[in-house]
């Protein structure tokens, strides 16, 4: 059984992915806009973890929130996802890997706990290896520590769900995939999930899914019918949409605009019938 995230959870989670330099001030701007939950990574090929901190004490100096305000995940990534700036000792065992890395994390972001830690992938694209179930297992070892609420793993296919279902008495609480439109919006995975009560949280809504954004059922959805005060625009209408099937969406936006306007589309309703054709549009 998953261990449940609090009621609410956060319902929108703020991405810090690929922002280099302009992270400390693109996770200030994000909190000043209302995001209340930020993805990072120990990663440093891909995320600046350290200036992830550096904007958080930003908005605490400035009085814009404090830590009990916020949900912070982060994630351990194997070496073969990492460039040479590693958080931890390639020759110590994954299990010390996972406390290193750990450790390294709440240091970067400045506090004694995160609220999720997520696995950021398998070690093998199609099984859950003895490796994962190493490191697995040093998660919990670190959740139960107090050093995170929660757990997750992240781009994982049904198959690791189930053969993980298998190997652990603990299911993670949340899973982190990228969205396919053209896979039913990542049905198998979203179904095992639903079943498992597990949040599923779902990455590159706009950006692997160009073609829906552009498909005239969005664009119809798109005029001023929908509780908005002004024409919603696709973005959020996918945003809406994914909320309404169970997706808890992120967004990496680099624009305080579209910041304000992913936000916004939390308060949209769409259309029962919508949501259905949303969601076998592609696949
Ligand atoms: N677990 C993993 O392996 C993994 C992989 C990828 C990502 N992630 C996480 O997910 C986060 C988000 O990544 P993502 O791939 O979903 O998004 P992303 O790469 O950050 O891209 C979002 C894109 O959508 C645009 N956008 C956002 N809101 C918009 C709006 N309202 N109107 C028009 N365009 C809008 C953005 O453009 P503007 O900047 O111009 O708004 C940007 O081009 C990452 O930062 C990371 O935290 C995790």
């Amino acid at each position: 059984m998953a261990p449940q995230p609090p009621s609410p959870g956060p319902d929108f989670i703020y991405g810090t992915a690929w922002k280099e330099d302009r992270t400390p001030a693109l996770t200030e701007l994000a909190l000043r806009m209302g995001f209340r939950a930020i993805d990072t990574a120990n990663q440093r090929r891909h995320y600046f973890e350290e200036g992830v901190g550096q904007g958080l004490a930003a908005a605490y100096n400035a009085g814009i929130v404090t830590r009990d305000d916020l949900f912070l995940q982060t994630k351990f990534t194997y070496q073969p996802g990492q460039d040479h700036r590693l958080p931890y000792d390639p020759e110590a065992s994954l299990s010390i890997q996972v406390a290193q890395s750990m450790a390294s994390s709440l240091e970067h972001l400045g506090t004694g706990h995160v609220d999720s830690y997520v696995l950021h992938g398998p070690s093998s694209n199609h099984d859950w290896t003895d490796a994962d179930a190493e490191v697995w297992e040093a998660m919990r070892k670190e959740r139960d520590a107090g050093r995170t609420r929660l757990l997750g793993v992240s781009n994982v296919s049904l198959r690791h769900l189930q053969q993980m279902a298998t190997a652990h008495a603990e299911l993670p609480a949340f899973v982190q995939n990228r969205c396919y439109a053209r896979l039913g919006w990542d049905r198998v995975v979203r179904q095992f999930c639903r079943e498992h009560k597990i949040v599923y949280q779902g990455f590159s809504l706009l950006t692997a899914n160009q073609e829906v954004l552009q498909h005239p059922l969005i664009a119809s959805l798109t005029i001023a019918s929908l509780g908005a005060s002004a024409n919603a625009t696709p973005a959020q209408i996918v945003f809406s949409f994914a909320r309404n099937i169970g997706i808890l969406p992120l967004t990496g936006t680099t624009n305080a605009q579209h910041m304000k306007q992913d936000l916004a589309a939390r308060t949209l309703t769409l259309p029962p019938d919508a949501v259905q054709a949303i969601e076998s549009v592609a696949g």
